[in-house]
């Protein structure tokens, strides 16, 4: 796929430019090993780590990462706390190589709900990274597809109701216009980690055509190989769109 003799070797065929992943598993991975759930989520870090380098090694555009849900918010508070801590441990151990790796971090979701400690770490690390070239890095945090697509349509239709959109401007761009993901591609392959097979709210609009690869691999245990394991196997995928295939 490329001459860059760093990269991991990949079948000929087309890298997927947007991947966005559920990393899920990291309670369990915990409870294996006698440990408490924060232990997970810390450990879950390095997993992050990985992620990022498979998806460069790959010569992926965008890694989207589905850190925090809506529905988290329902975890006990003691939970809550332990990954808002991590978030911002996280923003700040890796703000200087993941800007020397020329990743550009995003945060997309309700931040408003975010603690300020955690915030104002986030807002740092999104502008150290800003105009990075060679990976786009959306952290989805607080985050949630109904919600998405919810403010979405209030949006539009206060621009309807002012004026500033007629009827007919509603179309498929106008509401991708208004998700948090404006302007991206939709993702090609969608991993989740721990075997659950279920979309948790993630995504829905941007996932419509997804291909999907699930894998029994705990969060805290996924390398940057299966990353790669991930990609060679969606290059073998068929993607139709509805369509039949010419040959
Ligand atoms: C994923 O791991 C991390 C978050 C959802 C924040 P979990 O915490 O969901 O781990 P399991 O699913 O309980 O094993
Ligand atoms: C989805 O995982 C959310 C994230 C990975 C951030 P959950 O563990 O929260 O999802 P459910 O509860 O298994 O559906
Ligand atoms: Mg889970």
């Amino acid at each position: 796929m490329t001459d860059d003799p760093g990269r991991e070797p990949y079948a000929e065929g087309k890298v997927p430019r947007h991947v966005a992943i559920i990393m899920d598993g990291n309670g369990r991975w915990a409870r294996r090993r006698g440990l408490p759930r924060h232990a997970g989520h810390r450990q879950g870090m390095k997993a992050v780590r990985e992620a990022v380098e498979g998806a460069r090694l790959a010569g992926v555009e965008i890694l989207t990462l589905f850190a925090f849900s809506t529905e988290n918010w329902q975890r006990p508070a003691i939970e809550v706390s332990a990954l808002m801590s991590l978030l911002k441990h996280y923003a700040e151990q890796e703000q200087k190589e993941l800007r020397a790796k020329g990743v550009e971090v995003r945060v997309l979701g309700e931040l408003d709900r975010i603690d300020g400690a955690a915030r104002a770490a986030v807002d740092r690390i999104v502008q150290a990274t800003a105009g990075g070239q060679h990976l786009r890095l959306n952290l989805m945090i607080s985050y949630g597809g109904r919600e998405e697509l919810l403010r979405a349509f209030r949006d539009i239709a206060e621009k309807l109701a002012e004026g500033v959109l007629k009827l007919e401007d509603v179309n498929e761009e106008c509401v991708e216009s208004h998700l948090f993901t404006s302007g991206l591609p939709d993702p090609d392959l969608l991993i989740r980690t721990s075997g659950e097979l279920r979309l948790s709210n993630f995504m829905l609009w941007q996932l419509a055509y997804t291909e999907i690869h699930t894998t029994a691999v705990l969060w805290p245990d996924f390398t940057r190989d299966d990353f790669a394991g991930a990609v060679r196997e969606y290059q073998r995928r068929d993607r139709r769109f509805g369509r039949v295939n010419a040959g």
